[in-house]
């Protein structure tokens, strides 16, 4: 009998084909060889009682395992796998998009043209600003953050490796990359809001929580910073219903890593930690 994997979503089809080729797929967890997760799901004890014992590998279908209770898993001998290095592009890619879409009023201009505003061609009508000589800081050096670094250096961006929120005051265009845990959680707050240049802004591809999105919102309201380009927010799919008001942010629904290349090649990863451990 082959083994059972626990799939609740579905994949690039070659690999989903492949995967089911392979595997006795089925969208229950209990009594589950194997699972596919995503980032919302909790990978918890209780998780891992739904399952049962058998259970032996976890492929987590993205690259963040802040959602994996690691130390659970190996208590109870399970492998985790997770997807880095594929979607290093695409996740990048789509930092610099939502930073020009934010700069460049490219949603927002979208916006006014589907509410049917008029509108004209002069001199002073929707400006933005050019990234060029503007000050990227980068929290979170890693595969990605380094990615955005290079692409914003592509753009004559100035980098600013940053430590947590060290020397937040002289930047122009604030981008996050770290991981989300204990430390990062919350890590732009009110109080650091504040310390940033009311020009400035805020783009975030990492995790929503690593920005306390309360908080963002009313500085985005008040003016304290001047935008906000998220990918990611803290109760996903759920957004901070202020924000849907505020004509300065650009909200995108988790795209970091979706293109084809980059999920076809996360779910052959997935598929190779599977047949790795079970087959
Ligand atoms: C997910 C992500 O991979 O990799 C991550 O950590 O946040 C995402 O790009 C995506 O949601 C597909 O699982």
């Amino acid at each position: 009998m082959a083994p059972r994997v626990r799939l609740a979503v579905s994949l690039v089809p070659s690999v989903e084909e492949e995967l089911r080729l392979l595997f006795d797929v089925r969208p229950e967890l209990d009594g589950a060889d194997g699972a596919v997760t995503m980032p919302t799901d909790r990978v918890d004890a209780e998780f891992f009682d739904r399952a049962g014992p058998q259970l032996r590998v976890v492929a987590q279908h993205a690259v963040g395992l802040d959602n994996v209770d690691l130390a659970e898993a190996a208590r109870r001998g399970v492998t985790v796998s997770n997807t880095p290095g594929v979607l290093t592009d695409a996740t990048a890619e789509l930092t610099i998009a939502l930073m020009l879409d934010l700069l460049r009023r490219v949603t927002e201009g979208d916006r006014l043209i589907r509410r049917g505003e008029p509108w004209r061609l002069q001199p002073t009508f929707m400006l933005g600003t050019g990234l060029k000589g503007k000050t990227l800081g980068v929290v979170g050096m890693g595969r990605i953050g380094s990615e955005v670094a290079r692409l914003g250096e592509a753009h004559g961006m100035r980098i600013r490796p940053m430590r947590g929120l060290d020397g937040v005051e002289e930047v122009d265009v604030l981008t996050l990359h770290c991981p989300l845990n204990e430390e990062t959680r919350h890590l732009v707050d009110a109080a650091g809001l504040a310390r940033m240049k009311p020009a400035a802004v805020l783009v975030n591809a990492a995790r929503g929580a690593v920005v306390h999105e309360a908080a963002l919102a009313d500085a985005l309201r008040r003016g304290v910073i001047a935008g906000a380009a998220l990918d990611v927010f803290e109760r996903e799919p759920e957004v901070e219903e202020a924000l849907l008001e505020l004509e300065n942010v650009v909200l995108c629904p988790h795209l970091g890593s979706a293109t084809l290349e980059a999920r076809e090649a996360m779910g052959r990863l997935c598929l190779d930690a599977l047949r790795r451990e079970l087959l």
